[in-house]
């Protein structure tokens, strides 16, 4: 693994500006046809980051050559205040210019087994094959208090391992099913990017990056893109425990 970039941003507007300079770069160096496929995290974290870009950006970037699927998603319907898509479609989505044959949303309304077995061939339909397993141009993940990325769980940390490209797990809390992308796809991304705010983090960021024992508890430190290309953006509640000398850049 590379290093392992770390920003440590003061407030979600300077991210959101960095990502759509990221997006436009992408955009602009790609094939005519090509779309740029990324797949979006959940939970709360991405909410103050897609309401600034479609409040401040939504004139900014050709839309129309990116491609949105999920890394992971609640096993509810896609109107439940619960679900992921719910959240992106109505902070970011809605107010873009984004075909919705562009959009390749997780079903959790439906049986999950199946869900897993239809959403891994969109994911081969869909994405670049690179060493022979489909590739998202960037993923977003999160972390949850427990060290969890997407919906795999410190608890069922053989599912971050499975030789399936997508699985059913179940939150150790409320046992809800969830389906998520395995470590497999997270790690033959080009680029993986964790976003992650609150002091409620720190530890579990700290524990990752210093490589920890109970690091390998954790479901997000096995996140190791094969790219090498790893950032970590967080806020300065988030980077608290940190070292400054771990952190590539401060904006
Ligand atoms: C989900 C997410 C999950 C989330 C983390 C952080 O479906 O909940 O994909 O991995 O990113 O739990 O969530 P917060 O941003 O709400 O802390």
């Amino acid at each position: 693994m590379k290093e392992i970039k770390i920003v440590v941003f003061n407030d979600i507007s300077s991210i959101a500006q960095k990502a759509i300079e990221y997006l436009s770069k992408k955009i602009n160096s790609m094939q005519q046809n090509d779309f740029f496929t990324i797949a979006l995290s959940g939970g709360s974290t991405p909410k103050n980051l897609f309401s600034v870009i479609s409040k401040d950006y939504k004139d900014s970037l050709d839309w129309t050559k990116i491609k949105i699927f999920w890394g992971d998603e609640r096993c509810v319907n896609p109107t439940d205040e619960q679900s992921n898509y719910f959240m992106a479609y109505n902070y970011l989505i809605k107010h873009l210019n984004i075909p919705k044959e562009n959009l390749f949303r997780i079903r959790g309304e439906i049986n999950p087994e199946e869900e897993v077995k239809r959403y891994s061939k969109i994911l081969e339909k869909e994405l670049n094959i690179v060493n022979g397993l489909p590739s998202f141009n960037l993923i977003m993940l999160g972390l949850g208090e427990d060290g969890h990325t997407a919906s795999l769980f410190p608890n069922q940390l053989n599912l971050f391992f499975s030789d399936n490209y997508c699985v059913v797990s179940f939150h150790p809390e409320n046992n809800q099913k969830r389906i998520s992308i395995t470590g497999k796809i997270i790690n033959n991304a080009e680029e993986v990017v964790f976003l992650v705010t609150g002091k409620n983090k720190s530890e579990k960021i700290y524990e990752i990056i210093n490589e920890s024992k109970n690091a390998k508890d954790y479901p997000a430190y096995f996140v190791k893109p094969d790219s090498g290309k790893l950032i970590w953006l967080i806020d300065r509640e988030a980077a608290t425990l940190l070292d400054k000398s771990k952190v590539s850049l401060t904006i």
